[in-house]
């Protein structure tokens, strides 16, 4: 894997490293409880309910920010491994942080871009990608990195956000597009995107304006 290096450039990158100090506590609740609804504990609960980490394995938390989800992972499967990888500097300093605290001592955190992996092939039981697919410029290419890195049979876990069928859910996605760039995908088109990199939809779980996910590596 890479170390850490320079501070990101790009608009996400920027953006997370400003809000690195308060995205847990401020921004996730706002952007979470605008596009579904509901908070951080029940994203979780619709990630294990669609798939559970199995123990010993090693994991892969994509765009990891300050490591909510890595830490949960850690502590559901305290003999696994877990890496939290992000392009935002600032995120993976929050992260390391959050994960001390909480004595996750089987987590590691290291910058990567999620559409190039600085890992090797068919080596990881689970990724887990939430909230980051909708920001990057090329999102086919990660979920391509990710089915290379997922060893056969392994899995894939995840949030992105969807598009809405009523005008106020039209509303806000433009609203999120034209400031912050995030993305919503046609359903298809997200059901098309995994096909295409050879991952198969095991699961999925839609809450309003985001959709949680469950695909596996054939094999
Ligand atoms: C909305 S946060 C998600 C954090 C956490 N996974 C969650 O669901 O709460 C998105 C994260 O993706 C990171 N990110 C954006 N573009 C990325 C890229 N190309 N590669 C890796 N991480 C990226 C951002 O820095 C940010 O920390």
């Amino acid at each position: 894997m890479t170390t850490d290096v320079a501070p990101t450039s790009g608009f996400h990158g920027r953006l997370f490293g400003f809000v690195a100090p308060i995205y847990a506590k401020l921004w996730k609740p706002i952007v979470l409880g605008t596009l579904s609804g509901g908070g951080f504990e029940r994203e979780l609960q619709d990630i294990l309910d669609l798939h559970r980490p199995r123990g010993d394995e090693l994991m892969i938390d994509l765009g990891c920010g300050p490591g909510n989800f890595t830490t949960a992972f850690a502590k559901l499967a305290p003999k696994g491994f877990i890496a939290g990888l992000d392009l935002a500097y600032p995120m993976l300093q929050v992260a390391r942080g959050n994960a001390g605290r909480v004595g996750a001592s089987n987590t590691a955190f290291t910058q990567a871009n999620a559409q190039r992996l600085p890992i090797r092939r068919d080596s990881v039981a689970l990724v887990s990608f939430c909230g980051t697919l909708h920001l990057l410029p090329q999102p086919e290419q990660a979920l391509a990195e990710v089915a290379a890195i997922l060893r056969p049979g392994g899995s894939l876990v995840g949030m992105t956000f969807v598009k809405g069928e009523w005008w106020a859910q039209r509303l806000i996605e433009r609203f999120f597009n034209r400031f912050l760039h995030f993305r919503f995908f046609p359903y298809d088109h997200i059901q098309t995107m995994f096909a295409d990199a050879g991952l198969k939809v095991e699961g999925c779980t839609r809450r309003r304006l985001i959709l949680l996910f469950h695909a596996k590596k054939p094999g």
